[in-house]
């Protein structure tokens, strides 16, 4: 038995120099070593052993074993690095060749649109805040003095959730909250998302608009007038004509909308402005001493004025758009351009 395991020894490790790929050197140690390997089965032939030197056999046997397993082993690394570095000669890393470009993402037309303003307001001193979209028709009608029977109610088709829950219609409710937690001097601007039943090539059901409140001691007509030229002469240019025609809002009194010379046009008019000269830009007015009631405001000590517009009517004039729907299409050649 000895001599058998000598000469398994010696002729495994004849195969094991011969054996040039993983595929022989797995084979071979699955023929020896394996659980019905030739080592195993001489093992268990230990019966035919002297008894007195069976513990010496035992111990030669898993010294065979020992070393014929590591020498497998260490053959078996040798060739998987010598794989490696095949792999890597066989490659070749051109340093000089330009890169790939990296592609940038681009802030959406009325995320611009909107930063652009929010940016120029800050310069003036207002803080951005921010409201519900689901609001209370308190804060949505009531409190900016639209009762439920008032004909201005019908000037916006609600979304309605509950009676007395909507998708507000306009950025308005957050004047009131605003108010309601903090005393003058208030000058704020709001911008969200607002939504109303309507769709067309200028109209989604979801929009966004910007609001602007200002309140203090001793606000005219002619600080509201200040504040919008400058706004408006920021976003569009210093040129641009604009004009304050008297308007109605429940809110606000007297009201005021501020057009500007179209920007297609030059005012000679065309389409875009229905041959007018002028595009409908922004609402204002200063605030109504009823709204300054419903937050606890001394309408004798505080005046103020507010203003709403509409952010994709402002980036369809500022890039030339001409139908609103493109904004919500996700549509990559179109918002690439920006
Ligand atoms: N909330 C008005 C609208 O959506 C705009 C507006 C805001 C008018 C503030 C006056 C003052 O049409």
């Amino acid at each position: 038995m000895r001599e058998e395991l000598r000469a398994l020894w010696e002729r495994t490790l004849a195969e094991l120099r011969n054996a040039g790929t993983e595929e022989e050197l797995l084979e071979i140690r699955t023929r020896c070593l394996g659980r019905k390997g030739l080592l195993t089965g001489l093992l268990r032939n230990v019966g035919t052993v002297p008894p007195e030197e069976r513990p010496e056999f035992g111990r030669e046997c898993n010294e065979v074993k020992e070393d014929l397993s590591a020498r497998i082993d260490e053959l078996l690394a040798e060739l998987a690095a010598a794989k490696r570095e095949e792999v890597l000669l066989g490659e070749r890393l051109d340093v000089t060749l330009p890169g790939r470009g990296v592609r940038h993402g681009r802030l959406h037309p009325v995320t611009q649109v909107k930063e652009e303003i929010c940016r120029i307001f800050s310069g003036l001193g207002f803080s951005v805040v921010e409201g519900p979209e689901v609001e209370l028709d308190y804060y949505n009608f009531e409190a900016l003095n639209i009762p439920k029977d008032h004909p201005a109610r019908e000037m916006q088709d609600t979304f309605y959730i509950e009676d007395d829950i909507v998708l507000r219609t306009h950025t308005s409710p957050v004047q009131v909250r605003i108010m309601e937690k903090v005393r003058p001097p208030v000058r704020v601007l709001s911008p969200g998302r607002v939504y109303r039943r309507d769709s067309d090539v200028s109209h989604t059901p979801m929009f966004h608009q910007i609001e602007g409140l200002l309140v203090d001691r001793g606000i005219t007509f002619g600080d509201l007038k200040g504040v919008l030229t400058v706004f408006l002469k920021q976003v569009f240019g210093e040129d641009t004509a604009l004009r304050f025609r008297p308007s109605f809002f429940p809110f606000t009194e007297p009201s005021a909308e501020v057009d500007i010379r179209c920007v297609m046009c030059g005012g000679r008019g065309c389409r875009v402005c229905g041959q007018s000269g002028w595009l409908e830009i922004l609402g204002s007015g200063m605030v109504d001493p009823e709204v300054f009631r419903n937050v606890g405001y001394d309408a004798e000590e505080f005046t103020g004025f507010a203003f709403g517009l509409g952010l994709e009517r402002i980036a369809m004039l500022k890039f030339g758009i001409s139908d609103i729907r493109l904004f919500f299409d996700n549509e990559m050649r179109f918002l690439e351009q920006f």
